[in-house]
């Protein structure tokens, strides 16, 4: 098998400042292989990709192409050894002819005696055009001129003028009217019955089902699995994308799903300051726990966001409906009682570098107040008492949050809103990172919530949590409500997924 491997990537690893855009990352390609890249926005299939396509070194990890070592410096040396990209973004310039487009780097090809023969390389560009089916686009027409999708296929020569073993195409499709995706078809095709290789980043699933034999999945930098031949079915990608964890039977009980009437905040025709999420409303009812599902770019972190007072919007506006006041600030936020556990815990809802009991007691200062002065002991004794309650696990209260794990983190987080006598809550993926122990006790908190009358918007990327959890669902796709599903046994992931993807 090895001499029908193209391209091997062992332990890659990359990583940009603290994020971890690829984790121990395998990968192989094969001779008359159309592989498949899936994946969540942000989980690094262009990072990989554009690795293997030289745009990028790794942080670490080896590379291995027909028995050697393989470690491009840039693009042009990925395409000498037979590795072509066809990029996400246009890079394409527009000021200049097609041809010098399509050698763009390469131009040394058609010098001689140091003479640029322009005609020989407006000859090679108008044989590529030809080559691939792009018979209406000329080698002398000026980039400017063309529209998107001419400039794509462009880049479609460009990337294969040098005949590549391996070409990588990255989301290219989507921007793609039907002339030039039956362009890219054929290609691959072609390339597929001359025993080359393919690597396809597409988020249309139909489409991948129908042209790929192999899909390989990347989660947040991870490789989480691999179908092959008849397992290549939307229905067996989208879990793959989405994924799941073992069911556990940790989740609250009840399904009669008892809600009052009472509304407490009314969120009305709100729009991003991106214009992402436009005209959004939603409202949430006393001793609700309001569930907020997608994939992680559906804008359901956004909304939350915004309810809390952290971004801006720009139309519209948020009710607290007992006191009518308008949620504007974050201050206007605390001062409503309302608490928000962000989904970048570390940065966002922790002080790092301050004890449990600073951190517990940020948002509760208010109310340990007597006449302008805190009683001596008021602090460490409201700051123990919730360190009881959760249990979080500590030396005392003195001890610094840096020092403590992911889990008793997210406790502490948890416990300066519990602090402050919070009414309303914001999770934003509230159990993300955290073991099944401390899960089990978040659970707990976020039912007795409710069961207090508090009202809880849960925003979550596992679904079975959502199910498990929320009275009602809200499920975005593209910054809209794409459905909204009550509590129910039947409920199933396989139909949350069917609204997110
Ligand atoms: N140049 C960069 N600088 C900082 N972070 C980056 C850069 N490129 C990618 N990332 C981060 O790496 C992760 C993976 O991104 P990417 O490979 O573009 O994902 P995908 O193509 O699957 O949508 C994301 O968290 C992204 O924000
Ligand atoms: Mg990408």
């Amino acid at each position: 098998m090895e001499n029908e491997l193209l391209i091997r990537c062992t332990d890659i690893c990359k990583n940009f400042g603290a994020t971890r855009a690829l984790i121990n990352t395998n990968f192989e390609l094969y001779r008359g292989e159309v592989c498949g890249l899936i994946g969540e926005n942000g989980s690094g299939k262009s990072t990989l990709t554009s690795i293997i396509a030289g745009v990028q070194g790794a942080t670490s990890g080896e590379m291995f192409r027909n028995g050697a070592a393989y470690a491009p410096a840039n693009m042009v040396e990925a395409q000498k050894a037979g590795v072509a990209m066809i990029v996400q973004e246009a890079g394409t310039l527009p000021t200049v002819d097609v041809a010098s487009n399509i050698f763009v780097g390469n131009y040394e090809l058609f010098r001689k005696h140091g003479f640029l023969d322009k005609k020989r390389m407006l000859q090679e560009a108008e044989r590529i055009l030809q080559e691939i089916g792009a018979d209406d686009i000329h080698a002398d027409m000026m980039l400017g001129d063309l529209n998107f999708e001419d400039r794509k296929i462009v880049e479609i020569a460009r990337a294969m003028y040098l005949n590549p073993e391996i070409l990588i195409i990255d989301e290219s499709t989507t921007a793609l009217a039907q002339k030039g995706r039956q362009l890219i078809y054929r290609l691959i095709t072609k390339m597929r019955s001359e025993n080359k290789g393919i690597i396809f980043i597409s988020h249309d699933l139909e489409e991948l089902e129908t042209v790929c034999n192999r899909i390989t999945c990347l989660r947040d930098g991870v490789m989480v699995g691999n179908l092959e031949g008849d397992q290549i079915t939307v229905a067996n990608m989208r879990p793959l994308m989405v994924g799941r964890e073992l069911q556990g039977n940790y989740y609250r009980a009840d399904y009669d799903g008892t809600v009052s009437d009472e509304i407490v905040l009314d969120v009305r025709h709100i729009t991003s300051e991106n214009g992402y999420i436009r005209n959004f409303s939603i409202q949430l009812h006393k001793g609700e726990i309001l569930g907020f599902g997608g994939l992680s770019d559906c804008g359901m972190h956004e909304i939350g966001r915004m309810v809390f007072g952290l971004d801006r919007y720009i139309t519209g506006e948020i009710l607290h409906v007992p006191s009518q006041r308008k949620i504007k600030s974050i201050q206007d936020a605390i001062s409503l009682k309302m608490g928000y556990v962000s989904k970048d815990r570390d940065n966002e809802s922790l002080i790092l570098n301050a004890s449990i009991q600073d951190n517990t007691l940020m948002a509760a200062y208010k109310k340990l107040e007597r006449m302008g002065l805190i009683p001596p002991d008021a602090e460490k004794k409201l700051s123990d008492h919730q360190i009881e309650v959760m249990r979080t696990k500590c030396e005392s209260g003195e001890q610094y949050v840096n020092q403590l794990s992911g889990g008793n983190k997210q406790k502490v987080a948890f416990c300066k809103w519990l602090a402050a006598d919070s009414e309303i809550y914001i999770l934003d993926c509230p159990t993300r990172g955290i073991d099944i122990g401390v899960k089990a006790a978040m659970y707990d908190l976020i039912y007795r919530f409710k069961k207090e009358g508090k009202a809880i918007i849960m925003i979550s990327e596992e679904l079975p949590e959502l199910i498990g959890m929320s009275d009602r669902m809200i499920i975005m796709k593209d910054g809209e409500i794409s459905a909204e599903v009550m509590r129910d046994q039947s409920v199933t992931d396989t139909q949350l997924i069917e609204y997110m993807v």
